[in-house]
């Protein structure tokens, strides 16, 4: 099970809106085949093993819960081609959070006499699955909330200086993050600010599969000539019914897609619901401190990436989080299962905003 989730792992976020599954086919104590979850319309990692070796008498590893039939199912059911594969017994370390499949594939193998385990390797495969079973459980992508800051809390200076506040080990790593998302999102305040890429860039290098770029900009203040509108992927401008309709038109003919939600500001319960819509599993979210203050404000924010430098900048510079924020200390969203990883001069310290999912 420990390689079939090493397997899962090296397919995270190229699956999308699948998941990303890892199984391993194993006789007489022996790994014979294994296989990871292609892109969308290709084979799920049940399929890719079975494809490689006999599996009759196998045992079969697999990360999630088989598939089984259902309407608009582009893949064979894997649970179906267990069965007919000839494997002696299943272990599963997940049940599907998906209501189209929840315990389906489990039912469906053990009725053809197929023994089926299960729990094996369930926290870890459900910790790597956590933004797929929120969107099935929600509708909704999950949130990945992204900041670096001084050791007083501060993302620039008074004047509005903020490159950089972290060294490039800890920003290639928010790189490595991004190359997995499927979406990056930012504010306007940010674009005017920074006029970032907003692109995957692991080791200095553009990732093949860019993550959409989402931009939350109600008053229609992107500029024509901003950078990530020349950037290979796909940008969608997120904004209200009162921004500018030339300023909508002349975005739409430089690439971009532009979705009204809201009437004057950006309304972000709408936009996470389109952007779950068309299958929008994680986004990894950059802003500066107004639109992280909004989506913590609004629930939205399901982990944290707070990367922390050891300096002190004081004054009046910005803090990492706006909006409303907590009223009491009780009340502030105190990271669950929290990870501390120095990274070159600087600390990053991430974690849960919530349990996960049932
Ligand atoms: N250190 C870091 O990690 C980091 C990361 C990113 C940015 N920054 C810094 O942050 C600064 C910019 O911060 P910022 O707060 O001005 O920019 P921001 O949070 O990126 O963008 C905020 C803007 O988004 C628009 N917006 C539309 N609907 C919204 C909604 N529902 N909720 C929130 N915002 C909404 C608003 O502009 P409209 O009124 O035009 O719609 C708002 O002013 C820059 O100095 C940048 O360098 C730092």
């Amino acid at each position: 099970m420990q390689r079939a989730l090493e397997l899962a792992a090296s397919a995270r976020g190229a699956t999308s809106p699948n998941p990303w599954v890892g199984a391993v086919l194993v006789r007489d104590g022996r790994v014979v085949a294994e296989g990871a979850t292609a892109p969308p319309g290709g084979p799920h990692a049940e399929a890719v093993a079975l494809a490689v070796a006999d599996a009759r008498g196998c045992d079969l590893y697999v990360t999630l819960e088989p598939c089984v039939p259902f309407p608009g199912k582009r893949t064979p059911p894997c649970a179906e081609a267990i069965i007919a594969a000839g494997c002696r017994r299943v272990v599963v370390a997940m049940e599907d959070p998906d209501p189209a499949v929840g315990g389906r594939g489990l039912a469906l193998l053990r009725s053809a006499g197929v023994p089926v385990e299960t729990g094996d390797g369930a926290e870890a495969a459900r910790d790597l699955l956590r933004p797929y079973t929120r969107h099935r459980l929600t509708g909704r992508p999950y949130v990945i909330a992204r900041f670096a800051a001084s050791l007083d809390g501060r993302t620039a200076t008074r004047s509005g200086d903020s490159k950089w506040i972290t060294g490039e080990a800890a920003r290639d790593r928010a790189h490595r993050e991004r190359a997995w998302v499927d979406a990056i999102l930012t504010g306007s305040g940010t674009v005017l600010a920074d006029d970032p890429a907003l692109t995957a860039r692991p080791g200095g290098v553009a990732a093949e599969r860019q993550p959409l770029r989402v931009v939350v900009d109600g008053r229609g203040r992107t500029p024509l000539g901003a950078r990530l509108l020349r950037e290979p992927g796909k940008t969608l401008i997120a904004t209200a019914s009162t921004a500018g309709a030339a300023w909508k038109q002349a975005l739409t003919a430089a690439g971009a897609e532009v979705f009204e939600c809201g009437d004057a500001e950006v309304d972000l319960n709408l936009l996470m619901d389109e952007l779950g819509r068309r299958g929008i599993l994680s986004i990894w979210a950059e802003g500066g401190a107004t639109l992280l203050g909004s989506l913590f404000d609004g629930g939205h924010v399901d982990e944290v990436w707070a990367f922390i430098a050891p300096i002190v900048i004081g004054g009046r510079g910005p803090g990492a989080v706006g909006g409303e924020g907590a009223a009491l200390v009780a009340e502030g969203w105190r990271l669950q299962s929290p990870r501390v990883e120095v990274i070159g001069p600087d600390v990053l310290v991430r974690g849960y905003t919530r349990a996960q999912l049932p």
